[in-house]
């Protein structure tokens, strides 16, 4: 291990999922890149939908010494626009974290930047060499049904979209999920009236943490954890549109 491995970081940049289980591959990864880079500090980071986030990797690695952050973005396609987006991101973490801040250098995409077509030819060859025919059943469901419970369609009168697109998620909307369906499962009415969505890009990114609530189709922001509840109770039990975070649709619910 040298002085440069232990004052270099790399952050491993995914797209999260909506469940542990989906973004296990990518912590996995991690571990393993560390394994190989021995010394070298590797965190896993999630564009959406899940924690940590870009600001959030990058403030651990820089705490614990690293003078350069690498960010590799996995991600395919690797659209321009999201990019861009993610630059920006890291230009903001360095200018709020001031002087002394690591240098940040960007990965080229994921094609370019390695042999991608030898990787997955040899994996289509591995695959037809050694994996068995798609099981026809997994557990009890047979491939022709979905399980039975998805043809039940809920009761609730609400839908609360919230959404976990990119830049809502460098901003804490991640971190504010489990506020929001805490805060539903732990007021009856509420669990009882309102199903939570995750969703991604809603596009008025600068009004985030952004929330939808439907059927009447009203926009908030910028909302945190005393936001999210305030705004439901109002709109759901008082019937009342909250004025301190209403950004676009009906002013009052008489009207929607
Ligand atoms: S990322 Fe949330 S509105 Fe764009």
């Amino acid at each position: 291990m040298t002085t440069d491995d232990q004052r270099t970081a790399i952050v491993l940049l995914g797209r999260g999922g909506v469940a542990k289980s989906t973004t296990g591959e990518l912590t996995e990864l991690a571990a393993q890149l560390a394994q190989q880079w021995p010394g070298a500090q590797v965190q896993p980071a999630f564009i959406d939908r899940w924690q940590p986030d870009l600001p959030a990797a990058l403030t651990t690695c820089a705490d614990a010494g690293a003078q350069t952050i690498a960010i590799l973005p996995l991600m395919l396609p690797d659209e321009a626009a999201l990019r861009r987006w993610l630059h920006k991101v890291a230009m903001r973490w360095r200018a709020a974290r001031g002087d002394g801040s690591p240098k940040l250098v960007f990965a080229e995409s994921l094609s370019h930047a390695v042999p991608l077509p030898a990787l997955l030819a040899d994996a289509a060859r591995r695959t037809l060499a050694s994996q068995p025919d798609v099981p026809t059943l997994v557990g009890d469901d047979d491939w022709q049904n979905g399980p039975k419970g998805w043809s039940s369609v809920p009761e609730h009168t609400h839908h609360a979209l919230w959404c976990t697109g990119p830049r809502c998620a460098a901003i804490g909307a991640v971190a504010l999920w489990p506020v929001l369906t805490g805060t539903i499962n732990d007021t009856p009415e509420l669990k009882k009236r309102v199903r939570p969505l995750q969703t991604s890009c809603q596009y008025p990114c600068n009004h985030g943490p952004l929330m939808i609530v439907y059927p009447e189709g009203v926009w908030y922001g910028p909302l945190d954890a005393d936001g999210i509840r305030r705004t439901l109770e109002c709109h759901v039990l008082c019937h009342e549109v909250d004025a301190a975070t209403h950004v676009h649709g009906p002013q009052t619910l008489a009207d929607a």
